[in-house]
């Protein structure tokens, strides 16, 4: 059995947390059994480079040394949840992966999309999700809603340019591989989104009962 990997992308509150939680639910109410994760994160030791990542500072942060913490709590991650729950068959859904990577780390902050791609074959081998829902909106709606939440957090700190990248990243890999892929309207209300996640469920179920 090979379980089916699912990772919920976009930028700051689109929504794919709350969405993350409903995805899971649809699918456990049918018998799957669904791991939710996180990255980073998803292991003690991972979320501790996560509040390493996430921790606004007086010493600024190479970008280097971020996109190697973000590779680092992969890989534990990896070796602890990911991949032990895909060998039994389960439906793994992890809020954020790979993609985020290459969207802040890559289209945020400049860095090579080539070496990305070496540090991702490095930790991941030829792992990548089966599914990817794109939670797409404009920089300024998730924003209102991510700071509505409360203090910002290290990369919720940065300027309307460097989000732009990030969604504008995000959108030139759902457009390059469109197999795996599901872009989304975030902007919409809620109900609506969770209707076009509903659509995706019966392929889903199909995919997780193999
Ligand atoms: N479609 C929607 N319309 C209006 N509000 C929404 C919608 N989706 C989510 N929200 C609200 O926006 C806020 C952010 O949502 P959520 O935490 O799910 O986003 P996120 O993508 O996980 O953000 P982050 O990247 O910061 O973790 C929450 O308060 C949530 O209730
Ligand atoms: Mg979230």
């Amino acid at each position: 059995m090979t379980g089916l990997f699912i990772t919920l992308e976009g930028p700051e509150g689109a929504g794919k947390s709350t969405n993350r939680d409903y995805l899971a639910e649809r699918l456990r109410s049918e018998g799957i059994e669904v791991v939710l994760t996180r990255e980073p994160g998803g292991t003690p030791l991972a979320e501790r480079i996560r509040e390493v990542l996430l921790a606004p500072g007086e010493e600024q942060m190479n970008p280097d040394t971020e996109l190697l913490l973000v590779f680092a709590a992969r890989a534990q991650h990896l070796a602890e949840v990911i991949r032990p729950a895909l060998a039994r068959g389960a439906v793994v859904i992890c809020d954020r992966f790979t993609d985020s990577t290459y969207a802040y780390q890559g289209g945020g902050r400049g860095l090579s999309l080539e070496r990305i791609a070496t540090l991702e074959t490095f930790v991941q081998g030829n792992l990548r999700p089966d599914l990817t829902l794109v939670f797409d909106l404009p920089v300024e709606v998730g924003l209102a809603r991510a700071s509505a939440r409360g203090r910002l957090d290290r990369f919720e700190l940065e300027g309307q340019a460097f989000f732009d990248a990030v969604r504008t990243a995000f959108l030139k890999r759902a457009a390059a591989e469109p197999a795996r892929y599901y872009l989304l309207d975030a902007a919409q209300p809620l109900a609506q989104v969770q209707h076009a996640i509903d659509a995706l469920l019966p392929t889903l179920l199909e995919r997780a009962r193999g």
